[in-house]
């Protein structure tokens, strides 16, 4: 069967694909774009697309021989997957595999910014760094702090696992509550919202991009958070209401954040790239070795299920397709 792959991958990703199907890879960077996309789906019965894709009904429209879409990535929002269920299309993603890596990413910036570490480089780089002196480039301690972690799914938990090891207090809000054996292994404790961004020094976000997180975070949440917290955030961009969010960095509402992700990415808000009290890093949550080449088989184990007919292992809409064959 003919696979559309739209980005590059490892090697023994496409070879093991390729044993049994003609891959069509798009092999360069920047990833494929959106008119390649639309002139390559239309004989493919496999694709494997990166969040940057926008699988769309423009896209499911064309794609009339489409079997399986297997996503490369834990985040869907870019997917329309009603739409391919309601084309009897099976969508996967790739959980699990970035889980440790996105939430060592997380407590990089979380430390980053607390110690001023980009802003140190820097000063050193430019030779400005001339004598030691007691009240010279001082950062905020990280342990003892309260971490307040916003969604506690598996990154949000793995985040807790390592502000544990530094001696934070954690609290947390999420939509589901964790089991009481759970808050007690970690002395997590659940807070409404507002109640977490009051109390918060460093605040987290691990929520996926959905109607209700849309701009969960804007001028009134950054408004109740102290003005010594940072925040911190490696969901997805449009979680943050990144115009309030340079007005309150900017103004002193909040002492710093530490950002992956951006709202319209890879733009950046105006006068974002502008202030010292950030740390800004390129979409790298998941990115190394190890995890960019799990997540890479992991989307061909369950682009290749797909193409047999078999139920792919990470598939997002399977109990959809068993209740409504298209
Ligand atoms: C994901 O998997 O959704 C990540 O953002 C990719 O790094």
């Amino acid at each position: 069967m003919k696979v559309l792959v739209t980005a590059r991958m490892p090697e023994e990703v496409l070879s093991l694909i390729g044993q049994d199907h003609q891959v069509e890879s798009y092999d360069a960077d920047p990833p494929i774009d959106r008119q390649k996309l639309l002139r390559s789906i239309a004989d493919k019965e496999g694709l494997l697309c990166t969040i940057t894709d926008r699988i769309d009904t423009e896209v499911l429209d064309r794609a009339l021989a489409l079997k399986v879409i297997a996503n490369y990535g834990v985040g869907f929002e870019h997917i329309d997957i009603d739409g391919a269920s309601q084309r009897g299309i099976p969508v996967t993603n790739t959980p699990g595999v970035l889980t440790e890596t996105t939430a060592d990413l997380a407590f990089a910036l979380l430390l980053a910014t607390a110690r001023r570490v980009v802003e140190g480089d820097k000063r050193v780089r430019e030779g400005k760094f001339q004598y030691w002196a007691p009240l010279l480039f001082l950062g905020q301690d990280v342990s003892g702090k309260t971490l307040g972690i916003i969604g506690m799914g598996r990154i949000g938990k793995a985040v807790a696992r390592r502000a544990a090891g530094f001696g934070m207090k954690l609290i947390y809000h999420s939509r589901t509550r964790l089991s009481p054996i759970e808050e007690q292994e970690l002395w997590l404790s659940l807070k409404p919202l507002e109640t977490l961004l009051r109390e918060a020094d460093f605040v987290t976000l691990n929520v996926p991009l959905t109607p209700f997180t849309r701009h969960l975070i804007g001028s009134r949440e950054l408004e109740l958070m102290k003005p010594s917290a940072y925040l911190i955030h490696t969901a997805r961009g449009p979680v943050v209401d990144e115009a309030a969010l340079v007005v309150a960095l900017r103004q002193g509402q909040i002492r710093g954040a530490g950002l992956d992700v951006y709202e319209r990415e890879s733009e950046l808000c105006p006068g974002l790239a502008d202030l010292e009290n950030v740390v800004l890093l390129p979409h790298v949550g998941s990115a190394t070795v190890e995890t960019r080449t799990r997540m890479a088989l992991m989307a061909a184990e369950n682009l290749l299920a797909g193409l047999r007919g078999d139920p792919p292992p990470n598939c997002l809409n399977w109990a959809e397709l068993m209740r409504n064959p298209a």
